[in-house]
């Protein structure tokens, strides 16, 4: 049995009570449907930014209605402190573990508005590991980022070799490690960062200036639009299925003091260029009977994009016992109908 299958199984006889931050996100309603799935108690909060009530309502359609009575939502701002107290003493609920989703994602909109990523990802991150801090959690797990590697020319990345930040984003997902490694030293608080490498599946959101490429390629491509590589597609990304950062997440809550208050590298460690990329696009759509026959256009690389990415994953295997599940394309093909439905039904 995997560490994961008898974590769940652990989970499942001795529910928990879990804080998801960012619930109504793409990473953070995932999180919520495998919790609620494994008949854990779970406080959301999320102040809808860039978030949605669909995400919730999706999930509700995914669980039983007891296991729906378990969640209760917060609407409230991470950079507001009293909200953040709300979510943790909700109903006298004595929180075990913290998911720490909630905060601006996208390298693009950091750079167009560096002061709004830093108020969610900065200081909202400071409120939320204070307010963890006084509420005594066990765990304080919270989403890192591969753009922390920066300049570095190492490949694959391996935590400990770190470069400088090529973007506002950046900066602020570094300053969270800082903070979080602070917090453990001066208050005791175990605080434990996964650094996200692109990761992709049903939920993410297809709209918007600052879309993931996957979604935002899934809809080009569904819509029959013209599509957009930047730079030459040679750019490579080591592309990781959501279900896969759900099983480090829950993994990196429950680890034993070892695997505490460490940083990990959350991917597959594959390397995939955007014109695979594409490809895979195309041949998971074709798959469900849609195809898109137009070839990608090329255009300028865009600033602050690092030129490769791809994890070196064993920290979070030898520690967690993290053993991702799905491949790329496996992972493409799971989402690929969620998208089709998502797309075909607001189109309509
Ligand atoms: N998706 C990726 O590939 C990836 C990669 C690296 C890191 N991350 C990090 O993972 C986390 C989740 O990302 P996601 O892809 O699910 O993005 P998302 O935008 O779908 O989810 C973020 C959620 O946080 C909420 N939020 C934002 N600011 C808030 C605030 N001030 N108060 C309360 N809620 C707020 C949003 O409404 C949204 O629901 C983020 O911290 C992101 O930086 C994601």
């Amino acid at each position: 049995m995997s560490k994961y299958d008898e974590i769940k199984k652990q989970l499942k006889k001795t529910p928990k009570v879990w804080l998801v931050t960012g619930v109504a996100g793409f990473i953070g309603s995932n999180l919520l449907e495998t919790l609620l799935l494994l008949d854990q108690k779970v406080i959301g909060l999320d102040n809808f930014a860039t978030g949605h009530q669909h995400n919730l309502d999706e999930v509700q359609s995914q669980v039983s209605s007891e296991q729906w009575h378990n969640f209760s939502f917060i609407k409230g701002d991470i950079r507001d402190y009293s909200d953040c107290e709300k979510a943790l003493t909700f109903n006298k609920l004595t929180v075990d573990y913290v998911l720490h989703q909630a905060a601006l994602g996208s390298v693009p909109r950091s750079i167009a508005d560096p002061i709004l990523t830093n108020s969610a990802n900065i200081t909202g991150f400071v409120n939320m590991l204070t307010a963890a801090k006084n509420a005594k959690v066990s765990t304080f797990v919270y989403a890192a980022s591969s753009s922390t590697y920066g300049d570095h020319p190492a490949l694959p990345k391996v935590e400990e070799n770190i470069g400088k930040p090529l973007s506002p984003y950046a900066v602020t997902k570094y300053v969270n490690e800082l903070y979080a490694d602070v917090f453990h030293k001066t208050y005791g608080l175990n605080a434990t960062g996964l650094r996200y490498f692109n990761v992709f599946g049903k939920r993410q959101d297809p709209d918007g200036a600052y879309a993931a490429v996957i979604p935002k390629w899934t809809a080009a491509m569904i819509e029959n639009q013209d599509l957009f590589i930047n730079g030459d597609g040679e750019t490579s990304r080591d592309f990781c299925f959501v279900e896969n950062a759900v099983q480090a997440n829950i993994l990196a809550a429950t680890a034993n003091d070892e695997g505490k208050n460490q940083v990990y590298n959350v991917a597959l460690g594959d390397r995939t260029s955007l014109n695979e990329l594409f490809s895979s696009l195309v041949t998971s759509l074709s798959a469900n009977e849609v195809s898109y026959v137009k070839s990608a256009i090329y255009q300028e690389f865009r600033a602050g994009d690092v030129r490769h990415s791809q994890a070196d994953i064993s920290k979070a295997k030898v520690l967690l016992g993290y053993q991702p599940e799905f491949r790329i394309q496996q992972g493409i093909d799971k989402a690929m109908p969620w998208y089709i439905n998502f797309l075909t039904t607001c189109n309509n």
